[in-house]
């Protein structure tokens, strides 16, 4: 874990990171340098002594579970994905919003063989059919699904979805919500103990801005 007088976020990059900046910096946790202009990873902030370092998406987890970051802000889907041991959860930040979705081609043949589903949430897909007590063989890729359906990978895909755009410019469309999605704050369950006292002012402001 980092000295008790600091605090690691570790933010993932893309758009959460585009959504989450404005809330941190309400925080005064702005970055010195913006995280478009410089390749560094770590990146001082205004407030001594606070780092953010930006990681993909899917790593958060990791660095926050294992203490090297304090702090984390992850997609849910990432969160459901990852399984949640060792992290506690404390807010919703109520960005980066969208849907995870079971989704197919608008009409389908019947098929004389088990559903292939193609995703790159097999463990959330694997939860969900089984409490519907369906047998699916799931397939992993690690982005494009859409493009499984289109080439015969897959009969389906469990994707993400916010405008619709990206299912309807494929010729697919949405067929079951599996859930909402938004991003956490999630905290390191030992720095939660040893820093309460910097952690637990962060965690009251963003549950009061993310009402
Ligand atoms: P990687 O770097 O691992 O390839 P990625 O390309 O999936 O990540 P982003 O597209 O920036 O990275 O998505 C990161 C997170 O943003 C997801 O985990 C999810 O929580 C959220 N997200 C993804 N797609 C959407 C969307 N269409 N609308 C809103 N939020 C989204
Ligand atoms: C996400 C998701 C969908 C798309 C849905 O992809 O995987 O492809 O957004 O958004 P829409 O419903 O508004 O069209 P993203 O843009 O993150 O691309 P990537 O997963 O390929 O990186």
């Amino acid at each position: 874990m980092n000295r008790s007088h600091n605090l690691t976020i570790a933010v993932s990059k893309g758009r959460i990171l585009t959504e989450a900046l404005p809330l941190l910096t309400e925080l005064g946790i702005r970055p010195v340098e913006a995280p478009e202009q410089t390749r560094k990873l770590i990146l001082e902030t205004a407030k001594p002594g606070i780092k953010l370092v930006v990681v993909r998406a899917t790593d958060v987890p990791t660095y926050v579970e294992y203490g090297a970051a304090d702090l984390g802000i992850a997609g849910k889907d990432v969160l459901l994905e990852y399984g949640g041991k060792g992290l506690y959860e404390p807010v919703d930040l109520k960005i980066a919003r969208c849907k995870m979705v079971l989704a197919g081609p608008k009409k389908e043949a019947k098929l004389n063989r088990r559903l292939r589903v193609a995703t790159k949430y097999i463990k959330t897909t694997r939860d969900y059919f089984a409490s519907r007590g369906e047998q699916v063989e799931i397939i992993k890729l690690y982005g494009s699904m859409e493009l499984a359906p289109l080439l015969g990978l897959a009969d389906r895909i469990v994707d993400l979805i916010d405008t619709g755009n990206t299912l309807k410019a494929n010729g697919l469309v949405p067929l079951e919500l599996i859930t909402w999605i938004s991003s956490r704050l999630i905290v390191n369950t030992a720095a939660m103990k040893m820093k309460h006292e910097l952690i637990k002012p962060i965690i009251n402001q963003l549950e009061q801005l993310c009402k």
